[in-house]
């Protein structure tokens, strides 16, 4: 917090007005004293000056719940006509200090019997004998003493009346509050505000209060109003609310920035399902039925449902190009596919699985095709692990399309994403050839963003592909993590309102 020196320059008339009320009530006071010794018109004005001042530092306050007690109806009626008990007290002694029971009741209403001859009782002030079929009320020589006291209910009841609103001491409160109606309750909150130090200091050195133009508006500078009055001066240091708006999530952000470079290179968007067979996530793709990453530690599989069916036809096609190229011209994987593998069911582990789709059902060129979509693997989550991220995945299919075009792509995009520094390095997929992983230059040192290629005949010409296809699959969350600055990718699926509060808009 920023306190300014005060010498009384920064602080408003309303501001001067508290301190010097305080002053006079010295040094605390409750805040409606505030109101009333400073002269306010308005509450809120007060109460502005006292937050202000509060955060200059040159007060403190104290929030205090009260118990404020008035009458209630019930209250009302026992101030008029006395306590039951006080009055049929009177009446026993006026009848010589014993009467019956019944006698009582030319005293108090039916109602009120219980009630008299219960306090009476409790009090002290009278005993109940049984003579023969007679019920007798006796006066004791308290009840003889208080005929003409005041008990401290009744006081409180008479203090009531005349100043409804006030806090009441809580054992007598507790009494009343045994009788129905007889007091109101309510809660209120009430602010004592006491000079702090600096509070002191500022009002020792003397405030002057003079009226002053806080806000200029066109009729003062028209008037020429301005020209005679004082215009408080800014307080650039002051505190201001910060006002957070609404925003896209960063990874949202980053996807749509991603979406808008690739349709302005002139691609296309695609989209496709999480739920997959092994036969297009991997078969298609030329993955072997004994590749690692089909392990189970590796992929997500379903269990239900137990199978998705495969056209008989394709599936034939690519049982050969696995167990002896089929007509590809290659010598395939040399053992036996296995076509209940194929049907296997699973959460989709890349999004070559939509490109590899789309050349399927558009198998001539040209084609520039991208899709940024989720995929599943079972991984660890740590610092730069998910098991669940997005991959940014795309294809180029026209003839004469070659390596060299592919890299300058790529390099593109991440120019256009804000990284100058790319490096492509050779790698191994099943599907591309050449293969390259992309990799990234940020804070001092090369960081791994995805993997790219040259589809294989094995891959495209049982597809009726003839021309060869460029592709990549790059991670979405990586990119973020360095666009953001994060040490961990978790930070990305854990709503930190503050955190995505303070990140700018990318
Ligand atoms: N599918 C690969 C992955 O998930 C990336 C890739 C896509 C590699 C296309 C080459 C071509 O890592």
């Amino acid at each position: 917090m920023q306190n300014t020196d005060v010498t009384g320059e920064e602080l408003s008339a309303n501001e001067k007005k508290v301190l010097i009320a305080l002053q006079k009530l010295g040094g605390t006071g409750l805040f409606r004293d505030i109101v009333k010794t400073g002269g306010f018109k308005e509450e809120n004005e007060a109460m502005n000056a006292v937050s202000w001042l509060r955060y200059k530092g040159m007060v403190t306050t104290k929030e205090e719940v009260k118990k404020l007690y008035s009458l209630g109806k019930e209250g009302e009626k026992l101030v008029e006509k006395g306590l039951p008990e006080k009055r049929a007290l009177k009446y026993i002694i006026k009848n010589g200090g014993i009467i019956t029971l019944t006698k009582l009741q030319e005293t108090v209403t039916k109602d009120e019997m219980p009630i008299a001859v219960g306090w009476l009782k409790k009090r002290g002030w009278a005993t109940i004998k049984r003579e023969r079929d007679k019920v007798l009320l006796e006066v004791t020589p308290v009840g003889k003493k208080m005929a003409d006291g005041e008990t401290e209910d009744e006081k409180t009841l008479l203090f009531l009346k005349k100043h409804p609103g006030s806090t009441v001491d809580p054992k007598v409160i507790g009494l009343l509050k045994t009788r129905k109606n007889v007091v109101e309750e309510k809660d209120v909150v009430s602010l004592e505000v006491s000079l702090s130090e600096k509070g002191k200091q500022a009002v020792e050195k003397g405030l002057r209060i003079e009226e002053e133009i806080t806000q200029l508006t066109s009729k003062i500078i028209k008037s020429g109003e301005w020209r005679r009055k004082k215009i408080r001066p800014y307080d650039i240091n002051v505190f201001a609310p910060v006002i957070s708006g609404g925003k896209p999530h960063p990874l949202v952000a980053l996807r749509n920035r991603v979406r808008e470079i690739f349709l302005s290179m002139g691609f296309e968007e695609i989209e496709g399902n999480y739920v997959e067979s092994c036969f297009w996530n991997m078969d298609v793709l030329f993955i072997p039925q004994d590749h690692p990453a089909r392990e189970m530690q590796d992929t997500l599989y379903c269990k239900k449902p137990k199978k998705i069916e495969v056209d008989k036809k394709l599936l034939n096609m690519i049982k050969r190009v696995h167990e002896d190229g089929g007509d590809t011209g290659s010598k395939g994987w040399n053992y036996s596919f296995s076509k209940k593998e194929a049907k296997r069911v699973l959460l989709r582990t890349h999004t070559t699985v939509n490109t590899i789709r789309y050349l399927y059902e558009h198998p001539e060129p040209p084609a520039k095709i991208f899709s940024i979509g989720k995929v599943f693997r079972r991984e660890n989550l740590d610092a730069t692990h998910l098991p669940e991220f997005y991959q940014i995945e795309g294809i180029i299919h026209e003839e004469g399309a070659n390596f060299r075009q592919l890299i300058g792509v790529l390099k593109e995009f991440y120019r256009r994403m804000g990284f100058e520094k790319i490096r492509l390095r050779p790698a191994y997929f099943p599907y591309t050839e050449p293969s390259m992983e992309v990799e990234v230059f940020w804070n001092s040192s090369w960081m791994e963003l995805g993997g790219s290629g040259i589809f294989r005949p094995e891959v495209t010409l049982p597809a009726g592909v003839k021309n060869p296809v460029l592709a990549w699959g790059l991670g979405l969350e990586r990119l973020a993590m360095l666009k953001l600055g994060l040490n961990d990718i978790r930070s990305l699926y854990i709503s930190d309102l503050q955190w995505l509060r303070d990140t700018p808009l990318l």
